[in-house]
């Protein structure tokens, strides 16, 4: 019996609450890991953008079961973008169906127009039908595929061999000095600026998130004439991470700037990557990628990738 339904913003003491919800209410989509309440925090608490106004929880009978936060990126629009985000929408299982995540999007959405931006965007796995459902009825509209790849190749991956010009550079991320997130910023804003829904990425996020996660992650740079031109951040996920039973291994973001592609940088890099992570043992090899990347379609499937699963990402304006 659903008796008693609450809504009210989040503390800091609910950090762990909100990871329980997240990890309940996502466990089964493909590929998940549990996060932590360091990475929680990291997106919340200790995020400049973060507003503790713009984040729901509902609890039922005073044990929380849901969550939501609308969340404005300063960072966008600074850049010109008048958008925003529901980072988290999620209501453990036991407990949908209730009016609990048509209440919690409401509430985000209020808040986010009451910001003055003129649209948010929510993604979600094409499996998860229930989000599906409330956000079509919420009016939102399908604007964008990401792929989620998986590497079904058994064989030894081609080792990299990059052009004779070209120096590398392999660094382990965790625990690093100040300089490296900000090189990965640059790099990473430079290569990604005519990618779909770019926007700058400011060094605290990522800082935070790196100093939040518990999985390995290392960089690999190109670097031409002391010039940074391409890098690729891989991600190791023990098993004996929380709730992961097969040891994954991420690309987690690639990219080369613009006046050093089709040198086979890209290409070199990927296989940097997956040679990395088969060498921390990755049983399987995972990435995503915007569906209408074409030229990095191509180059992932060539890598021996294919297709697993498929993210919507959905928006809605806030008129
Ligand atoms: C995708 C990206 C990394 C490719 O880097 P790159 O150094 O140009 O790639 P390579 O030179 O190694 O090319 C690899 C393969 O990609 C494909 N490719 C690259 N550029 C292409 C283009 N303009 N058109 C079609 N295919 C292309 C080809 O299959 C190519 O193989 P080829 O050597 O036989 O031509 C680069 O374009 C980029 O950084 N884009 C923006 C960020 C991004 O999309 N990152 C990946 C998604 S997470």
């Amino acid at each position: 019996m659903m008796s008693r339904i609450e809504y009210r913003h989040p503390t800091e003491n609910d950090l762990e609450s909100i990871a329980k919800i997240c990890n309940d209410s996502r466990r089964g989509l493909p590929s998940q890991r549990p996060v932590n309440v360091n990475e929680v925090r990291a997106k919340t608490f200790i995020d400049s953008d973060y507003d503790p106004e713009g984040a729901w929880l509902a609890t039922v009978d005073g044990e929380e079961v849901g969550y939501a936060n609308g969340y404005v990126d300063q960072a966008r629009l600074a850049y010109g973008l008048r958008d925003s985000y529901v980072e988290d929408l999620e209501v453990m299982r036991g407990y949908r169906g209730n009016g609990i995540e048509e209440t919690l999007l409401e509430m985000a959405l209020i808040y986010l127009k009451g910001r003055g931006v003129s649209g948010t965007q929510i993604p979600y796995y094409r499996m998860d039908t229930w989000k599906k459902r409330l956000l079509e009825t919420a009016g939102f509209l399908e604007v964008r595929r990401y792929y989620e790849m998986v590497r079904n190749d058994d064989r030894e991956p081609e080792k990299a061999v990059f052009p004779k010009d070209i120096q590398i550079e392999r660094r382990l991320i965790n625990n690093c000095p100040d300089e490296l997130p900000s090189r990965i910023v640059d790099v990473r804003n430079e290569s990604f600026v005519d990618h779909f829904n770019y926007a700058p990425i400011p060094v605290d996020k990522i800082k935070n998130f790196f100093e939040a996660t518990d999985t390995t992650l290392s960089v690999t740079f190109a670097v031409d004439h002391e010039k940074t031109v391409g890098f690729v951040v891989s991600e190791d996920r023990p098993p004996e991470t929380e709730g992961v039973d097969k040891r994954d291994g991420w690309v987690a973001i690639l990219g080369v700037v613009r006046s050093h592609r089709r040198r086979g940088l890209g290409r070199n890099l990927l296989l940097d990557s997956v040679n990395w992570l088969k060498s921390k043992g990755a049983e399987r090899i995972l990435l995503m990628v915007d569906a209408e990347n074409e030229k990095a379609l191509g180059m992932y499937k060539f890598a021996g990738f294919e297709v697993e699963s498929v993210e919507i990402l959905m928006v809605k304006d806030l008129p």
